[in-house]
């Protein structure tokens, strides 16, 4: 029996944009011919039940003029507007956090710009008197007195700030398998910048990682639909909702709607061809998650989805984002991509068509960010008929709504009289927590723990005292590769182990000449390999191979006969498969951030028994970039014994303790209603000498299907501590509207009878569901 539960997010938006759609004189056409939504019925079912707020909206369209409107439409980059802004000379940016009220005057009068974005990583103090010289001066200009809001890309922790806390990057987060985290991050972020004007954080990345080859892999939280659903709505609801930063309140964003991580060639912002049931069910969810957990705003991914730019997409930006996911908050274009779907896309002949195209389909604030000439192009199109008031008026509404949440009237200026929670010891305590979880144990064949016996220690590879590759990208600035500017106090992996084996001789080797004269009398090498940072399309490769030269030097630690070590700091997998065999040991640590070096250090020694399981398959071959909830079809069973796909597969990661799995049992094998439940128990046994937590990954696989089904699917989670000798037992409850639907292309709902499969650790199951 096949039987269509419900539309993707249960609403009747569609019916009731059909029955007005005669009114909407003013949207572009759907490539996909859906009824359009009139802009007049979104306004209203957008109005919330504050009556105050929406009041005080009402009165303020009533009064603005529409160059105070389309001035509020506005984002601009602070380069704009400081003294002295070095944008775009290089990868290592820099700028004057300090206004240019001359600069800025001249904007605020003529435009009435509502939004300013950007930062480097300055002290507290400078980020203070900037948001207040900011603020001060555009209250006194404003003739409404509306405040601007400030928008920053705080991706890990505040690294935008200096001496802030910074936490491992989102693919790390995952590997955590452990809720605290994304919740940890949340909080300290907020506690660290909402006092600056930092009140539109441009995170979380809810984009799902498909592709290694892509560039801002690491910024997102894995391969699971489910953990990004689950880890990232966490985020939100910790940060719009945090009382310890009161009088103030920070918005979040979930980026980059929709779909931009899986460009078909691994390029940045490169155009996405993918099924549009693989859209519902990949990468839709974690958006549908974070709307439902009440985020405030949304960034739009600068590609292009299926032949159709998503900036000039009313299919996206309208019918699936406020149709069908309900969304009510504003969505921001990403940087210049107005301009790039004319420049890049060429689907405008000019900067006003895509303005116009760009409107259209939905946009509400234009991250232009250079230039003015947005606030222009609108006056014209809307003096000219072409674009309604009504239209600038949905989006101005949606905007002063925020600015009213946030409290921005209220409160709009900074404080600085708790400039100490700002890298406060307890808030570095949660990151080097978190990155102690984080990092992924792939391979010990007896070696790990190095304990203190390991007298003698040779280090090398071109990651191992080095600050910035622990960090990555969105670190300190956009992409820093100037070692100078990181805190004097932040050990790289050869200082840690210095500090971690205080009675051993830790050496550094450079060369593999040097690895071979230091390696007689070594205990073991460490080699220490990975990327340098990278952001956006800097991150395109040409190979995902880890690059010779590293190869080089893991072959000549190799040749000594001695034990090696290697630990991968990168934002993704590299391939080692080669090299991989002559390992005694392997870890992945991702980008584990400022407190990563004490994290690894400790892993080696011991202090730390590691937890983390890959967020990713790790890829076994350069033709196998095959993420681990593929279909069946991908892969002939015959192939994979041969040739796997992963060196190692999402959801492992060893320990250095051993945990048993036994007495998978089900409350029931049939569920004969799609309200039955069923609850599936499991024992964990630590059978080994120490204690250490294990993450418990509920896989679900449905045998047969109307749709080709991935080969397993992550429904639950949940990490717990358990000692030497100790058995736990950890249950999930299958509830069929929750664990056993799956979307069709119209991002219907489905839930069909039959068998799954029950998979978790090492024990599996089936049950049936026979309605
Ligand atoms: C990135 C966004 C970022 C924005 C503002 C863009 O280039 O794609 O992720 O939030 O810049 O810095």
């Amino acid at each position: 029996m096949r039987v269509l539960i419900r539309a993707f997010a249960a609403g009747v938006a569609l019916a009731f944009a059909a029955a007005c759609s005669d009114k909407n004189h003013d949207h572009a056409a759907s490539s996909h011919a859906s009824p359009a939504l009139s802009v007049t019925d979104l306004r209203n079912a957008e109005r919330s039940e504050n009556a105050a707020i929406e009041k005080k909206i009402d009165d303020l369209i009533g009064q603005m003029t529409l160059e105070e409107k389309i001035g509020q439409m506005t984002q601009i980059n602070n380069s704009a507007i400081v003294t002295n802004a070095n944008w775009g000379a290089g990868s290592d940016l820099s700028i004057e956090i300090k206004v240019d009220t001359a600069k800025l005057g001249a904007m605020l009068r003529k435009y009435h710009i509502g939004s300013f974005l950007n930062g480097i990583a300055v002290p507290g103090e400078t980020w203070y008197q900037f948001y207040k010289d900011l603020q001060e001066y555009n209250l006194k200009t404003s003739r409404l007195k509306i405040p601007v809001i400030y928008g920053v890309d705080h991706m890990h922790g505040p690294n935008y700030v200096e001496g802030a806390t910074i936490f491992p990057h989102a693919l790390n987060t995952a590997a955590t398998y452990n809720n605290q985290f994304p919740a940890d991050m949340a909080h300290v972020t907020a506690i660290e910048t909402a006092d600056l004007g930092h009140q539109w954080l441009f995170a979380p990345v809810l984009d799902l990682a498909r592709t290694p080859l892509w560039g801002r892999y690491y910024e997102t939280l894995g391969e699971s639909p489910y953990v990004a659903a689950t880890m990232g709505s966490i985020f939100v609801k910790t940060i719009q909702n945090d009382p310890d930063i009161a009088p103030y309140k920070i918005a979040a964003t979930a980026k980059h709607f929709f779909a931009y991580s899986d460009p078909k060639y691994g390029f940045d912002r490169g155009p996405v061809d993918v099924s549009e049931q693989a859209l519902y069910e990949f990468h839709l969810p974690s958006f549908k998650a974070a709307i439902d957990a009440g985020i405030k705003t949304i960034m739009i991914n600068s590609g292009d989805l299926n032949g159709e730019p998503v900036h000039a997409s009313y299919w996206a930006l309208t019918e699936v984002l406020r149709g069908k996911l309900k969304f009510k908050g504003v969505a921001v274009t990403d940087w210049e991509d107005i301009i790039r779907l004319y420049r890049n896309h060429r689907v405008a002949a000019n900067e006003k068509d895509a303005t116009y195209k760009a409107i259209m389909a939905g946009v509400d604030m234009s991250m232009t960010p250079y230039t003015t000439a947005f606030c222009d192009y609108m006056r014209e199109l809307v003096n000219e008929g072409k674009i309604s008031q009504e239209r600038i008026d949905l989006s101005v509404s949606r905007i002063l709504r925020l600015k009213l949440e946030l409290g921005l009237f209220e409160n709009p200026l900074p404080r600085n009289d708790r400039f100490n929670r700002i890298g406060a010891s307890e808030n570095k305590a949660k990151a080097l927590e978190a990155a102690r979880e984080s990092i992924v144990l792939m391979k010990n064949e007896g070696i790990l723990p190095l304990n203190a016996a390991a007298k003698n220690i040779v280090v090398a590879g071109p990651t191992a005292n080095l600050k910035r590759p622990l960090a990555g990208g969105w670190t300190l600035r956009w992409m820093a590769n100037d070692e100078s500017i990181y805190p004097k106090d932040m050990l790289t992996v050869y200082t840690a182990l210095q500090k971690e084996f205080t009675g051993s001789r830790i050496s550094l080797a450079a060369t593999p000449g040097e690895i071979k004269t230091k390696a007689a009398g070594a205990n073991a090498i460490i080699v220490c390999a990975g990327e340098m940072p990278y952001a956006e399309g800097f991150g395109s490769i040409q190979d995902i191979s880890l690059s010779d030269d590293q190869v080089e030097l893991v072959k000549a630690a190799q040749a000594t006969g001695k034990p090696v070590i290697l630990v991968m700091i990168s934002g993704r997998p590299r391939v080692i498969t080669k090299i991989y065999p002559g390992c005694k040991a392997v870890l992945f640590a991702g980008l584990p951030g400022f407190e990563g070096a004490q994290a690894i250090a400790e892993i080696l020694s011991g202090k730390v028994n590691p937890s983390a399981k890959m967020s990713f398959n790790y890829p076994y071959a350069v033709n196998r970039l095959v993420p681990h909830n593929h279909k069946i079809s991908e892969i002939l069973l015959a192939h994979e014994i041969e040739n796997p796909i992963a060196l190692v597969p999402f959801g492992t990661g060893l320990s250095y303790t051993t945990f048993e799995y036994s007495g998978l049992i089900l409350s029931d094998s049939v569920l004969t209603s799609e309200t039955a439940e069923i609850k599936a128990s499991v024992t964990v046994k630590n059978t080994g000498s120490r204690e250490g937590k294990e993450a418990v990954l509920w896989f679900l696989h449905d045998e047969v299907a109307s749709i080709s089904r991935p080969v397993r699917d992550l429904k639950y989670y949940e990490k717990e501590l358990i000692r030497p000798g100790e058995s736990k037992t950890f249950s999930f409850t299958i509830r069929p509207l929750e664990q056993l639907t799956f979307p069709n292309k119209h991002g219907e709902q489905l839930l069909e009878d039959g068998y799954f499969t029950l998979m978790v650790g090492n024990q599996k199951t089936r049950f049936k569901l026979q309605r």
